[in-house]
């Protein structure tokens, strides 16, 4: 698949906010991509197709989860991680995305998961650091993404967690299991 058929695909499906994101994201996806040595055209069809799944109506998520081998605890947390999950199955089954890389970082980035490849780390931090993100704290991810990208990953994750704590909201035992990783090997450096 190329970039114009990806863009073919998720546009539609994605309100203009949320396509010029994904836009972003691309662009930013391959800058690291190419400070980090990953496949730069890889990284960025992931980055295109991420959020597909976005504004798929919930109990349609809900049966993708259901029907696929994707971990059913999903469905007892929060609908917003689902459509990480439900887009790297429907890339696959109805698009023919069959790229482990591309799939796994599509999954993967709404919840991270403990022993993210280079690949999936690329477009989990992307995601939170592209310059149209404004929330307290992306400006020092931004600024470690240049030069580690693990650490930046870590953060990222840090402030996620410490965001939902601190609302009282449930966290996915991945991105738990995704900052438990990322500790271990930082502080093991
Ligand atoms: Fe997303
Ligand atoms: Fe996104």
């Amino acid at each position: 698949m190329n970039e114009d058929k990806a863009i073919d695909i998720v546009k539609p499906h994605l309100k203009q906010e949320r396509f010029d994101h994904t836009l972003r994201v691309t662009e930013t996806a391959a800058e690291l991509a190419a400070k980090y040595d990953a496949d730069i055209e890889k990284v960025r069809l992931a980055a295109i197709l991420h959020d597909y799944a976005k504004y798929f109506p919930l109990d349609k998520m809900k049966n993708i989860i259901k029907n696929s081998e994707l971990p059913n605890n999903l469905l007892h947390f929060h609908h917003e991680l689902w459509h990480g999950p439900a887009a790297s199955v429907i890339v696959y089954e109805k698009h023919g995305v069959s790229d482990t890389d591309i799939r796994n970082a599509i999954q993967y980035h709404t919840t991270g998961r403990a022993g993210m490849t280079t690949f999936e780390t690329i477009l989990f931090v992307a995601d939170y650091i592209e310059p149209g993100r404004s929330f307290p704290g992306v400006q020092e991810v931004r600024d470690t993404a240049q030069t580690d990208l693990d650490r930046a990953a870590w953060m990222a994750l840090r402030n996620t967690i410490h965001f939902l704590v601190g609302k009282h909201a449930t966290v996915y035992p991945d991105t738990f299991n995704a900052y438990n990783n990322l500790t271990v090997q930082l502080n093991g450096r």
